[in-house]
C-alpha cells in the first residue's frame, strides 16, 4: 500500500489526501485493494491479447489446448454420457493428441491453403467430439460448419480409427465459403465429404439417418434452432446432438426439453489463451450407453 502511494504524482497525492480526509482511510484502502485484486486476473489475458493481435493467426474459431483439470472434465462428462469409462475416454483423448500423422496433416494443409502463417492447431473441446464417436461408432455423423475442416479432420481420423475396429462410418459436413474444408483432403476425404451450400438447405435434402449431428455453422440463436428443427426426423432412434453455440444461447436445452431429450453443458477453459471458452451442449436420449457397440 505504500509503495503503491509512494508511485503516485504529487497532485494525485493531494487528491488522495483529501480524499482519504473526507471518508476516511479503511474505505479507500479497500477500493484500492478491490480494484488491483480485479485487474489481476486480466492483466496476462491484457497482454496476451496484445502480441496476439500482431500474429498471423485465426480471428475466431480459435485453436487452444484445454487445461488439464478442464480435460478431466470433458472425460468425465463423455464417460457419464455414454456409460464407459473415464479411463476410456482418456484414452481416446491421448490417441487423438499422439496422432502425429493427423497433426503432420493438418499443419501441411494450413500452410498450403495459406490459412495463417503462425497458427498452431489444438484440439480444444474437439476431444470431446473424438471420444464421443470412438465410443459410440456412428455410421453418420455431420457438422455443420467447417472453417479450416479441423473438426472435419477430427472428426473423420475418429472414422478412420472406427474403421479399423470394423465399424464403418461416414462424416458430411455442411458450409457456405466454398475456400473453406481444404484440411479435409488425402486419407481423411475417404471417410466423408463437404456438402457446400446453406446448412438449412443442405440439411433438407439430406436423406440417410443421423447418429450424431454436432451444430457449429450459423451461430444465431435463430439459425442454430432451424438447424434442430430441420433434422428432427432425420435423427436415428439414439442419436446425439453436440451444440457449439450453447454458452451463447438456450436453444438445445429448449429443443430437448421438447423432444423429452436429456442435455448436458460442458464448459470448456482454454489453457494459454484470452478467449474464455465455449462448450459442448449435449443432448442425448437416456441410455444412449446402450448403443455403445461392442
Ligand atoms: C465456427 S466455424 C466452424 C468450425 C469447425 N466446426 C471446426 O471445428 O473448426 C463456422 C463455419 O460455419 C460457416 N457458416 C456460417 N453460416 C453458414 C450457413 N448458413 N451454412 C453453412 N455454413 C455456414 C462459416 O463459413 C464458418 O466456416
Amino acid at each position: 500500500m505504500m509503495k503503491m502511494l509512494s508511485n503516485l504524482s504529487g497532485k494525485t497525492k493531494l487528491r488522495l489526501k483529501s480524499l482519504i480526509s473526507a471518508v476516511g482511510l479503511m474505505p479507500i484502502a479497500r477500493v484500492i485493494y478491490r480494484r488491483q485484486y480485479g485487474m489481476s486476473h486480466y492483466a496476462d489475458k491484457i497482454a496476451f491479447i496484445k502480441r496476439w493481435a500482431w500474429l498471423d493467426t485465426e480471428d475466431s474459431n480459435f485453436y487452444y489446448r484445454l487445461t488439464e483439470m478442464n480435460r478431466d472434465q470433458l472425460a468425465q462428462t463423455v464417460a457419464t454420457v455414454t456409460g464407459v469409462t473415464p479411463t476410456q475416454v482418456l484414452g481416446y483423448f491421448a490417441e487423438l493428441e499422439g496422432d502425429d500423422r493427423l497433426r503432420e496433416h493438418i499443419k501441411s494443409g494450413i500452410s498450403s491453403a495459406r490459412y495463417g502463417r503462425d497458427i498452431r492447431v489444438e484440439f480444444g473441446r474437439r476431444l470431446g467430439w473424438y471420444a464421443f464417436i470412438r465410443v459410440l461408432k456412428p455410421r453418420v455423423v455431420i457438422e455443420t460448419g467447417v472453417d479450416h475442416g479441423v473438426g472435419a479432420c477430427v472428426i473423420t481420423s475418429a472414422l478412420m480409427m472406427n474403421a479399423s475396429e470394423g465399424k464403418e462410418g461416414r462424416y458430411y459436413g455442411t458450409e457456405l465459403r466454398p475456400d473453406a474444408g481444404k484440411l479435409l483432403s488425402g486419407d481423411y476425404a475417404r471417410f466423408g465429404q463437404v456438402l457446400y451450400g446453406d446448412s438449412i438447405e443442405t440439411l433438407q435434402k439430406f436423406d440417410q439417418p443421423i447418429d450424431i449431428f454436432i451444430n457449429d455453422s450459423d451461430h444465431s440463436a435463430d439459425y442454430e434452432y432451424r438447424e434442430y428443427q430441420v433434422i428432427l426426423d432425420k435423427l436415428a432412434p439414439e442419436s446425439l446432438i453436440l451444440g457449439d453455440n450453447s454458452h451463447a444461447t438456450d436453444k438445445l436445452s429448449r429443443f430437448s426439453a421438447e423432444q423429452q431429450r436429456s442435455f448436458l453443458f460442458f464448459a470448456e477453459k482454454p489453457l494459454d489463451h484470452w478467449y474464455p471458452g465455449a462448450g459442448i451442449g449435449i443432448s442425448f436420449r437416456r441410455g444412449v450407453a446402450s448403443q455403445v457397440a461392442c
